[in-house]
């Protein structure tokens, strides 16, 4: 099934401030797909907030990248299905028998279970930073390492960088979903994003889903900057 352009966008919602999230998701409604939530949003205002946004009728991506022993995961997993999020998750690095308890959890919620997606490697750890953690292969590796462990724990997919998109769609196929941040249009500012791609490059290397803050959140006219990556994503 073939997903409309404007449906691939996930919007940053990165701020602690809940009427400038609900303002911000009421104005972009009808031209992305969703809103991402993440630990900056969710410490601050907590699960009522998260359903005050997601109420707005938008799917929610939560990001909170749950990360501990499989039983408190499981629950922290069972604590967030209230909140109705349409995309969940976990460091793949908290291990298979992490992930596939936070895979079992997502069926004892009420409504749809949400897409449940891996972290692997962080992109602001580099070959050195993991070397100090005692990981002897490269980042680039390591990242394929835990999409394909991901991959056979039932997961939906993993968030990635650019420029990980092609080793990983390679070695995990078609159907394995890609949520991928870093982006700028070629009329945005770059801000502290150092490996970036425009959203057409990042579709056409195999992306499902784009998350993009700024260049939408601090446009001038966040409705135009979102029509406009809708448009060159369509083309
Ligand atoms: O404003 P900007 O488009 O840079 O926002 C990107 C969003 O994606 C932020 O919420 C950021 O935390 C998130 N993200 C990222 N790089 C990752 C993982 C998540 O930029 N590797």
């Amino acid at each position: 099934m073939s997903i409309a352009p404007k449906d691939r966008i996930y919007v940053a919602l990165d701020t602690p401030d809940v009427g400038a999230a609900i303002a911000m998701a009421q104005q972009l409604a009808g031209y992305v797909g969703g809103v991402k939530l993440g630990k900056e949003f969710f410490v601050a205002n907590g699960p009522d907030a998260v359903r005050a946004v997601g109420g707005l009728g938008m799917p929610v991506f939560l990001d909170l990248k749950f990360h501990d022993i499989p039983n408190t995961v499981a629950g922290a997993v069972r604590s967030a299905l209230p909140s109705a999020p349409a995309i969940l998750n976990v460091h793949a690095m908290g291990g298979s028998a992490m992930m596939r308890a936070a895979k079992e959890a997502l069926g004892t919620g009420d409504g749809p279970a949400p897409m449940l997606i891996a972290v692997t490697v962080l992109t602001s750890l580099g070959d050195d930073d993991l070397a100090e953690l005692g990981i002897s292969v490269t980042a680039e590796q390591q990242v394929v390492r835990l999409a394909k462990l991901t991959q056979s724990c039932g997961l939906d997919g993993v968030v990635c960088s650019p420029r990980e998109i092609g080793p990983i769609r390679d070695a995990c196929g078609d159907d394995f979903k890609l949520i991928v941040p870093g982006i700028r249009p070629t009329w945005a500012a770059t801000g502290d994003q150092k490996r970036i791609t425009t959203p057409s490059d990042a579709i056409a290397s195999g992306a499902d889903y784009l998350v993009i803050g700024r260049p939408i959140t601090s446009a001038d006219d966040p409705v135009a900057a979102a029509k406009m990556i809708a448009d060159e994503i369509g083309n």
